[in-house]
Order: structure tokens, then sequence, then C-alpha cells
């Protein structure tokens, strides 16, 4: 299948690449590096033997769009490309609605106007929102998030149900991703977040590393077992091959189905810290912090639709997470920056 990627260059959307590759797959990338770095399509071809396809373009350019369905016959598309950070979301709100939401109507517009009818979308588990209880199935209701970030993954699974309503063809897979975190076994290639990272995973391999002095965890009187909080973390290559899985479903069928990638299991901060320095034999200091706004006790997935549907669970664990982690951090301590390291 020929497949085209946006945000193809990002963290998630590069393990997809390589997994897409290694499965046959021939595929495109359009991205516009605003959070993400050229080097990581080196290192996708160092992995795969393969070069993907690469166009530098902003998903909310029409014409631009248009160029890139016009001189390609895609099968199917993936869409990561997004604003992610939740905090940075509750201070330009209006960037973030701007950029996730034009960037999915255009991308549904020019993928109408060339035909190409199958779509799985990057969506997250912030959609079943405060007033749902883990584990979360896909039948709850979704509820109002916390965050303008959520919202637009909120709107922009509504966008897609509404357009598939009204077009038949088209088939859309909204994936909800939970935690997803670790590296690719390689070393070559992993998150690479801008500036201190928000979120724990990243956190907790820079102050391994010595880039930042010690962890705050947020907060330890929740209603949890340890009294930190809990979530569904899942290796990025396991959450990769979902979407290899979810891609071929899509095409395969017709309509909009959200699925959960998720592990079904859920480990607390304390557990994450511990693992880490265990596996990898490596101190993370720590400090007790309050509690983060807008973050919730627990949250985990059932992962059973996943499964039935797509012939998909996650099957790395929280040891391999920790890892691959370990072995990206220590091999690029400032992540695709390769000139400072
Ligand atoms: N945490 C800390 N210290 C840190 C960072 C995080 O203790 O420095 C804790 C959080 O309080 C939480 C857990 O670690 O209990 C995980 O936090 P993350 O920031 O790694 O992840 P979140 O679950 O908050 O956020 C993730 C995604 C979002 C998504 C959200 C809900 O990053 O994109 O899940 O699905 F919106």
């Amino acid at each position: 299948m020929k497949v085209l990627l946006t945000g193809g260059a990002g963290f998630i959307g590069s393990h997809t690449c390589v997994e897409l590759i290694e499965s046959g797959h021939e595929v495109a990338i359009v991205d516009n590096f605003s959070n993400s770095k050229p080097e990581v399509l080196n290192r996708i071809a160092r992995i795969t033997g393969k070069d993907p396809v690469f166009f530098e373009a902003d998903v909310t350019d029409k014409s631009e769009m248009r160029y890139i369905f016009d001189n390609n016959n895609f099968d199917a598309v993936i869409h990561f490309a997004g604003f992610k950070a939740v905090g940075e979301s509750v201070a330009k709100p209006l960037m973030y609605y701007r950029n996730n939401l034009d960037s999915t109507i255009t991308l549904i517009e020019v993928m109408q106007e060339y035909g190409v009818n199958n779509v799985v979308f990057s969506s997250s588990a912030t959609v079943y929102g405060e007033s749902n209880k883990p584990p979360y199935n896909e039948n709850m209701p979704t509820s109002t998030c916390t965050n303008p970030y959520g919202t637009t993954k909120l709107i922009s699974e509504q966008i897609f149900t509404d357009a598939t309503v009204a077009n038949k063809d088209l088939s859309v897979v909204l994936l909800r991703y939970f935690n997803p975190i670790g590296a690719n076994p390689s070393g070559l290639i992993g998150e690479d977040p801008a500036g201190i990272p928000n979120n724990l995973f990243p956190y907790v391999a820079k102050v391994a590393g010595g880039k930042l002095e010690k962890l705050g965890i947020f907060g330890n009187d929740y209603p949890t077992p340890d009294g930190t909080g809990i979530r569904d973390y899942i290796h990025v290559v396991d959450l990769a091959k979902g979407h290899v899985k979810a891609l071929e479903y899509a095409v395969a069928h017709k309509g909009v189905e959200a699925i959960n990638l998720g592990s079904g299991k859920g480990h607390s901060v304390f557990e994450v810290v511990q693992t880490f320095m265990k596996v990898n034999d490596v101190a993370v200091p720590y400090e007790i912090k309050p509690r983060r706004a807008g973050d919730l006790a627990e949250s985990y997935a059932n992962a059973e639709k996943a499964e039935r549907l797509l012939g998909w669970k996650a099957e790395l664990s929280l040891e391999d997470m920790c890892r691959d982690m370990w072995r990206w951090q220590t091999q690029n301590p400032n992540g695709y920056d390769t000139k400072n390291q």
C-alpha cells in the first residue's frame, strides 16, 4: 500500500514509518519540522535501508497538499500532524485550535478531492475526559476535556465522524492512544522533546542522564495504592505496529471506528521510576511536588476491541520501555542535535 504520513517525522510518526516499511508498505511523509528534526529521516533510512519520500510542507496549506496528492496515488493516510503539549495549549488555545483543526479539515478536503478514502487518525485517551471511570472502553461517551489540546482531539474525532456520515466511501479509524513511551530498539530514533520535557518518561531519562537535576513527582496523595498517578504506558513500537493493523483494517472496511491502543495495564509513577532505576542500573533523584492541574488519578485502557478487530495487542513490558528509552537517551544525549552530542 502507498501511505502518506502527516507529521511522519515526529515521535510516533517516525516509529510507524519504520514498521510500515518493514511490513512492505510504501511510505511518504509530509512534515514542517515544527516539532521534529530532518535528521530523523536519515535514521529511518539507516534502520530500514529505505529512504522514505519526504515533503516539507504544512498540512494546513491546501495548495501544498494538492501538490503532494497530484504527484502520488495514495491508498491511505495516517494523520499524526498536530501540536500536542497540554500546558502550551492552555496558554495558546487559538494556536492549537487553528493548527490542529485546520490541518484535519484541510486533509479531509484534499483526500476527498483526490478520491483517497482511507485514514487513520492519532486521537488520544484524553477524549474519555473526567466523567468516565477506567478501564476506558470505546462505547463510553466521550466527554469534555480539561485543556484545548484534548478538545482539538475530541473535535477532530467529530469532524472525521461527520465526514464519514456524509461520504459513504470514507473509512476512518480513530486511534485513542494511552501513554506512548520507549524507542526503537536500535537506539536510532526516539522522542526528542524541545526544551524541558512535560511528560514523565522523557523527564526521567533526562534526569538519569544528568541533563536535569531531579524529577518532580506530581502528587503522592491520589487514591491509588502508592498515592501516585496511574497510567497505561505503551511501547511506541507496539503502538506503531497497531497503526499498521489499523491501516489494513481501514482499507478493508467503511465507516468510522474508534479503537484504544493501550496495554490494558496501569503503572504508578513510583513503579515507573523504580523500574527505570533497576533495569538500567542508574539513579533517578526525585522529590514529591504538588499535584499538576488537570491530572487524573488513573487512566488505563480496556484493550479488547483492538485485539478483536485488529488482532493486535501490546507485547512489550514496562522493563522493555525503560531499557529502550535509556538506550535512546545514552546514544543521543541531545536528541537529534548531532552537532552537540
Ligand atoms: N508526572 C510526574 N512528573 C513529571 C511528569 C509527569 O509525576 O514530571 C506524572 C503525572 O502526574 C502522571 C504521569 O506522570 O501521573 C504521566 O504524566 P505524563 O505527562 O507523562 O502523561 P499524561 O498522562 O499526563 O498525558 C498523556 C499525554 C497527553 C494526553 C494525556 C491523556 O501526554 O497527550 O495522556 O490521555 F492528553
